[in-house]
């Protein structure tokens, strides 16, 4: 068992009886459907909602009981992997283009789970990767002006090998922006969250209750 199945496995733990459970997406939160898959063949009964196409796909094959976020006011539990984890447990996410489902699901939780492995966790929010921003399309230059008068450095997020822009599952474009390090990630989280023109961003702040960290032989669990 690898690392990400070993913490999905965990994650799976916190499953039960009736609960409406958030998919998150990525190689992580494939391997928690899978175990989902398992619990459901063992006999429990549960719903789950997903936060993106891919992830809706893998549950559907695996004959998982789908619901739509449209229907719901309210989610139980909601899993998912990161791209980076800070030790006061904020997260960058978004490197896969879904982040408001992933977002509007992890704020509406009653717990939300984040399983990672030893990689993913960093000093600072914007190490490994630029912060996703995800724009109404319209308004996007505007955005990247207001983002340079703070010293960011990006650009618009591309298909692979293309120069045609990718899109959100809602048809929004994603900034993939640098910014100074000496601006904290609450900092940044706050601004970015008052800049008209954008729908949502990668910081996850305040947000984490259990992380789950895997190597290839144990779980180590971190509560807020
Ligand atoms: C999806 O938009 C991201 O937030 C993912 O949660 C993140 O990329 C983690 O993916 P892996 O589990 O594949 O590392």
């Amino acid at each position: 068992m690898n690392a990400k199945q070993r913490v999905a496995k965990q994650a799976a733990t916190y499953v039960q009886s009736d609960m409406i459970i958030g998919l998150g997406t990525g190689s992580t939160a494939d391997c928690f459907i899978d175990e989902l898959a398992g619990r459901q063949q063992q006999g429990l009964a549960f719903s789950v909602v997903s936060s993106s196409v891919v992830s809706q796909n893998r549950a559907k094959q695996l004959g998982l009981n789908l619901t739509s976020i449209e229907l719901l006011n309210h989610v139980d539990l909601y899993v998912d992997g990161a791209d980076e984890v800070t030790e006061d447990l904020t997260l960058l996410k978004g490197q896969g283009a879904d982040l408001v489902k992933e977002k509007i699901l992890a704020q509406n939780s009653d717990q939300f789970i984040v399983m990672v492995d030893q990689s993913k966790l960093v000093k600072r929010i914007g190490e490994k990767y630029p912060i996703p921003i995800e724009v109404i399309p319209f308004a996007w230059q505007i955005v990247f002006s207001a983002l340079e008068k703070f010293g960011a450095k990006g650009q618009l997020r591309t298909l692979p090998g293309k120069a045609n822009p990718m899109l959100s599952s809602h048809g929004s474009l994603i900034l993939d922006m640098e910014f100074p390090e000496q601006i904290t990630s609450q900092e940044l989280n706050d601004e970015l969250d008052k800049l008209p023109g954008i729908i949502e961003h990668g910081i996850f702040h305040d947000l984490t209750d259990v992380l789950l960290i895997g190597d290839e032989s144990t779980v180590q669990i971190k509560t807020r």
